[in-house]
């Protein structure tokens, strides 16, 4: 079933706290594409039936949140590079015959908002300190890994997550204890708050960044609030810092793209629409 009005989506359990249909809202409107972008929420019993209903429906593609993301990867039939090193998916595309191919855009959006805000940004030029060990924490460091970063630290309060993680993605990354922070921002050229600490009632992070390098970028990957303590409190010790928001809005990007034909842009005016 073809729509000529195309249609995509974002899938998840519960849905309700997702803002990635602000964002398409506001790029559909933008490009003056009459289509649509809507919430639906599946469970993880209904995931399969759910995703043949929506080819069938003439879906372009979906976004995928929480618990659905290892899980669409056994169902794809095609999956990208990034998304097997990551073990995750974000964002499918329908091809005709039902089949679906499954991408992980949360690397690309993780260094590409850096990147907008600070070109000058060399994840290269020494290490970064990745504090979590969760989902984010795998698609942060497969971003570091694409810009070459030398060495990567990851630092978890549950130490064995962080070891997991480390010895998936090889040598150049290793797990450092959770009372050795202090250690792991040691010359950092990149600093990465990948928990959910400093998210709206949760306990903040706080990270003596003195050793890093004058010129770290510290970034955060909670976006409510936008300013974390963490955030705050490198600022005030004259850090560069990047916030949350504009990795979900760079993430976003790609399926946009590949759904509704056109390569959006984030700019200030999308950061308003999606936080108001
Ligand atoms: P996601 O997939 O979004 O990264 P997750 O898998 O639940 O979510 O991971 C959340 C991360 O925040 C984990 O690294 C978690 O640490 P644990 O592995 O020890 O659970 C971290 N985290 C959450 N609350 C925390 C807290 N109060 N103190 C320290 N770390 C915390």
């Amino acid at each position: 079933m073809k729509q000529k009005t195309p249609l995509a989506g974002v899938i998840g359990w519960p849905i309700n706290h997702t803002r990635s249909p602000r964002m398409h809202d506001f790029w559909l409107k933008r490009y003056q594409i009459p289509g649509h972008y809507v919430p639906l929420a599946v469970s993880s019993e209904g995931l399969e039936e759910a995703l043949r209903a929506m080819a069938l429906l003439g879906f372009r593609g979906v976004n995928v949140t929480l618990p659905h993301k290892e899980r669409v990867l056994e169902l794809a039939s095609s999956v990208s590079e990034t998304a097997r090193r990551i073990g995750a998916a974000n964002t499918l595309t329908f091809r005709e015959d039902g089949s679906f191919h499954a991408e992980n855009t949360d690397a690309y959006g993780f260094s590409q908002n850096i990147l907008q805000q600070f070109p000058d940004w060399k994840p290269d030029a020494g290490p970064a300190l990745v504090i979590g060990a969760g989902g984010a924490s795998r698609a942060i460091v497969q971003a570091l890994i694409d810009a070459r970063v030398p060495e990567i630290r990851i630092a978890n309060r549950t130490q064995s997550r962080a070891e997991a993680l480390a010895s998936h993605f090889g040598p150049c990354v290793s797990a450092i204890g959770w009372s050795d922070l202090a250690r792991g921002v040691d010359g950092a050229v990149t600093v990465v708050n990948a928990t959910s600490m400093g998210m709206n009632g949760n306990t903040p992070l706080t990270v003596d960044l003195h050793g890093a390098c004058p010129e770290a970028i510290i970034a955060d990957i909670i976006y409510e609030p936008l300013r974390t303590p963490f955030l705050e409190g490198a600022a005030a010790q004259g850090f560069r810092t990047v916030d949350g928001l504009g990795m979900l809005l760079h993430q976003g990007r790609h399926g946009f793209e590949s759904w509704f034909g056109e390569a959006p842009v984030v700019d200030e005016d999308l950061r308003v629409y999606v936080m108001g």
